[in-house]
């Protein structure tokens, strides 16, 4: 069965143009519930735990110093079908490619710096919650 929660992270590059209220507005606007919230910074030892999968990768180099530029708003999020109809709010990776009025399609401007996360598993949806809120989720 298809799990009920996702995760979330506004990227630097989405709360430095300031878009963190009109992304807010698209995710509550489309059944997700905010279950826990909270602005901060990644270190390079929380990015690269983050991003771990990634780390043979060519770009990972350019992931890290990208992830910890500056504040970023980390989130968990229900609704019916969380990853999957998240996945699609937010459109494909490369903002290029991104179903129009998708958040990418919106707010992103590169491959890179593509203003926001979303789980790509239940399995990992819950870890990345756990990363993040370890027993503290709010509701
Ligand atoms: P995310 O994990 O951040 O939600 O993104 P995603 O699933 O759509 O894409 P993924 O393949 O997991 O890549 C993670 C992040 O790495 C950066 N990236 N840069 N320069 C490049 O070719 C490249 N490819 C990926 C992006 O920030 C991407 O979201
Ligand atoms: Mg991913």
């Amino acid at each position: 069965m298809k799990g009920n929660r996702t995760f979330t992270m506004i990227k630097p590059d989405g709360v430095k143009k300031g878009h963190i209220g009109s992304i807010l507005k698209i995710i509550c606007d489309n059944g997700f519930k905010i279950i826990s919230m909270k602005m901060t910074r990644l270190s390079i030892f929380e990015a690269k735990l983050f991003y771990k999968i990634h780390e043979k990768r060519e770009f990972y180099k350019e992931l890290i110093n990208y992830i910890t530029s500056g504040p970023v708003v980390v989130i968990s999020l229900q609704k019916e079908n969380a990853v999957e109809d998240f996945r699609s709010l937010i459109g494909s990776t490369d903002p290029k490619l991104a179903r129009p009025g998708s958040i990418r399609n919106l707010f992103a401007e590169s491959i890179s710096e593509n203003v926001i996360h979303g789980s790509d598993s239940d399995e990992n949806a819950i870890n990345e919650i756990n990363f993040h809120f370890p027993n503290k989720e709010l509701f």
